[in-house]
């Protein structure tokens, strides 16, 4: 059984990345936005946001049932990082530089609002530093 999840700010490249690791090592891809919305796994929608408020509880049983079906994976998502440390191998967290953020999310049509929040994020290293806590382990991948 091989877990690796792909966690990050977005537009700091988890699904790029994600694509390539499971094209590489023939894991099995996760799209877990596609997840969510096929099973509903979000409470509310955030208009002010203009996203979706996930359960991660729900979220992370859907996970593990996956991961219990597939055995090897790659999971794609910036909660991926809540999953337990026992189902994950390893936990790669995309970063990039905040100018080059800025760009890609400008270009995703992101509003201002929604930018700022992503950069604040990449700012205070919100993905990294939870994967650490959550005892994962962690490797940095700058795109
Ligand atoms: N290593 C990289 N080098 C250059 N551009 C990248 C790299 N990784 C991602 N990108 C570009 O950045 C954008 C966001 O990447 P994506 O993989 O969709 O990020 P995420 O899934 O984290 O939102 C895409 O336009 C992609 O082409
Ligand atoms: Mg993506």
């Amino acid at each position: 059984m091989t877990v690796i999840i792909v966690t990050g700010t977005p537009g700091t490249g988890k699904t790029t990345i994600a694509r390539k690791i499971a094209g590489e090592k023939n894991l099995k891809y996760i799209d877990v936005n596609k997840l969510i919305e096929e099973q509903h796994l979000y409470d509310a929608l955030d208009f002010d946001r203009d996203s979706k408020i996930v359960d991660t509880g729900k979220l992370n049983r859907a996970l593990i049932k996956i991961i219990k079906e597939e055995k090897d994976v790659v999971i794609d998502s910036h909660l991926s990082h809540y999953l337990p440390k026992k189902y994950v191998d390893k936990c790669i967290v995309t970063k990039s530089s905040l100018e080059e953020l800025k760009k890609r999310l400008k270009k995703r049509g992101y509003k201002e609002g929604k930018i700022r929040e992503n950069l604040d994020a990449e700012i205070f290293d919100i993905c990294r530093i939870e994967a650490e806590e959550a005892g994962h382990d962690v490797e940095v991948v700058q795109t």
